[in-house]
């Protein structure tokens, strides 16, 4: 659905010429054009307000006239700086010509697209490339735009890149790249990476941030959801970010896939399965349907291919309503006429109704092939904050889940255990109490998961160091609070068996 009345995409920088991305490269970060120089120009409150799309207080603090302050206005405030100064810190001549800069007016020059400075999880200084005005704050006011238009880093984004698995892989598949996110954290730990979008802009968008960055190029790939990747390939990780967002129509590539309800996050981790290796993962943001009727878990939990672990976190739920109005302003549409907005906001209720979708829910699904006869298929609600990043969270959560499934109950009380670092009891009981209600272990780290136990779980756990078997351990208990052994054997492994499932124990081996 293009609009002949909307703003022409700007023409974007060329993409085969890594010895001006290169020179630039240089030349940004020898001013400081870091994501820590930015945070320390801007300040928290102005660098935070760009994130919610308010560039007054960052425009104010970058009325200057160092470096730094004259690339931020370029490159972030989409700000028209006069060329001589620019020359002072640019090669002028090379960035004109590659088209990372254009002449406006008589002596002024502009950037053709933004460019953030971004800090990678080791602390690499990279650059994110995306259309003018999206480098920062998501989409807010994206509606009088091209459909076509290639954000920069939002909040997803970076939530898919703390949880997923970095361990180095032979190849990595990212699938919807967008500005190259993903692809450029790939590019770290993968040999490997294929970079797929339906958007031909984002392809080209994907290799400027990768040479920008001074990461390897990726093979980059045009085509939707598993379309551009061959018959016989797989992959050991594959991550993706898609357009989750369950709309009455299409009309912005990079949040609408242009199928109904949530038919593209299912088809993706359907069609995840097949595309990857043996122990390989496969990681999504998503959003999905909680229909009428319908158990969302028993929903998810059919989405899992054959073959493969699964572990579903729902993050967050959101009336129809509330999730209307979400993607109503993201696209501005708040910001129009509002009898439009009426209209649109009616479509969004009409279409969840037609569905009997009563709310949505928002997080993210990990897979893990393994070929078990026995999967284990986990969908929880998980809505409090946690300790990004979350990458070897979720490999560890994997890695126990196997150890519970070649564990029976006997295995089990043979095994040694390990209280994980940072756990703390809380006791819980009315002001005065002799004894506690109840206890809870709280995780300080990780998923930061609080659990109840009873006294013996409680005890229980205090005493892993790995030194001794479960069932040592739990004969001495039995002794000390006067239990038969073997009754105590028989109804603890349940319990043992959460806190290694929920990350509080791990296998000493
Ligand atoms: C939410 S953006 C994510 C961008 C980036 N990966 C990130 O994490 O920020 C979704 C991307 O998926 C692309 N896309 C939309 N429909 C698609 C489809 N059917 N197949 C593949 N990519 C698609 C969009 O063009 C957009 O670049």
């Amino acid at each position: 659905m293009s609009d002949s009345s909307l703003p022409a995409p700007t023409a974007l920088p060329a993409a085969d010429r890594p010895d001006v991305a290169a020179r630039l490269r240089d030349a940004l970060l020898g001013a400081s054009f870091t994501a820590d120089g930015l945070l320390e120009l801007l300040g928290a409150p102005a660098y935070a307000a760009l994130a919610r799309s308010e560039t007054v207080p960052a425009l104010r603090a970058t009325r200057g006239d160092t470096p730094l302050e004259l690339l931020v206005r370029l490159f972030l405030l989409q700000q028209p700086v006069p060329a001589a100064r620019v020359a002072d810190v640019l090669p002028v001549p090379e960035c004109l010509e590659a088209g990372w800069l254009t002449r406006v007016g008589g002596d002024e020059l502009a950037a053709t697209v933004d460019v953030r400075p971004y800090g990678g999880l080791d602390g690499e200084d990279w650059f994110i490339v995306s259309d003018l005005g999206c480098a920062v704050g998501g989409a807010g006011g994206i509606g009088s735009r091209e459909e076509g238009v290639v954000l920069g880093v939002g909040g997803a984004s970076t939530t898919l890149a703390g949880i997923t698995v970095r361990t180095p892989v032979g190849s990595a598949l990212d699938l919807g790249t967008g500005s190259g996110i993903q692809a450029l954290h790939a590019s770290r730990h993968a040999t490997r990476v294929t970079a797929t979008d339906v958007n031909p802009r984002a392809l080209h968008i994907t290799a400027l941030t990768l040479a920008l960055s001074g990461a390897p190029a990726a093979d980059l790939r045009q085509g939707s959801l598993f379309g551009p990747v061959r018959d016989d390939e797989t992959f050991d990780l594959i991550v993706s970010n898609p357009p989750f967002v369950i709309s009455p129509g299409a009309r912005l590539t990079y949040r609408d896939g242009g199928m109904g309800g949530d038919d593209l996050c299912r088809t993706l981790v359907q069609q995840a399965g097949e595309r990857l290796n043996e122990g390989g993962f496969a990681q999504f943001l998503a959003n999905w349907q909680h229909v009428e009727g319908e158990d969302w878990q028993d929903r998810l939990r059919s989405w899992v291919p054959r073959g493969c672990d699964a572990w579903i976190v729902q993050r967050e739920v959101q009336d129809v309503t509330q999730y209307a109005e979400l993607w109503l302003r993201d696209a501005g549409d708040h910001r129009g006429d509002p009898a439009e907005y009426q209209v649109r906001y009616d479509a969004w209720l009409e279409e969840f109704e037609a569905r009997k979708v009563k709310a949505v829910g928002f997080g993210w699904i990990t897979l893990r092939r393994t070929g078990s006869a026995v999967p284990s298929v986990i969908a929880e609600e998980w809505p409090h904050p946690v300790e990004q990043p979350l990458g070897d969270t979720v490999r560890a959560h994997f890695a126990r889940l196997d150890y519970l499934r070649d564990h029976d109950d006997a295995a089990l009380l043979d095994g040694h255990f390990r209280l994980v670092g940072e756990i703390v009891q809380e006791q819980v009981g009315l002001p005065g109490a002799e004894d506690p209600e109840h206890v809870v272990l709280r995780q300080q780290r990780g998923m930061r998961r609080a659990t109840t136990v009873d006294t013996v779980g409680a005890g229980f756990a205090g005493v892993c160091d790995g030194t001794l078997s479960a069932g040592r351990i739990l004969d001495a208990i039995a002794q000390l609070v006067g239990e038969d052994p073997a009754l105590l054997r028989d109804r603890t492994p349940a319990q043992i068996r959460l806190l290694v499932e929920q990350g509080f124990l791990e296998p000493a081996h």
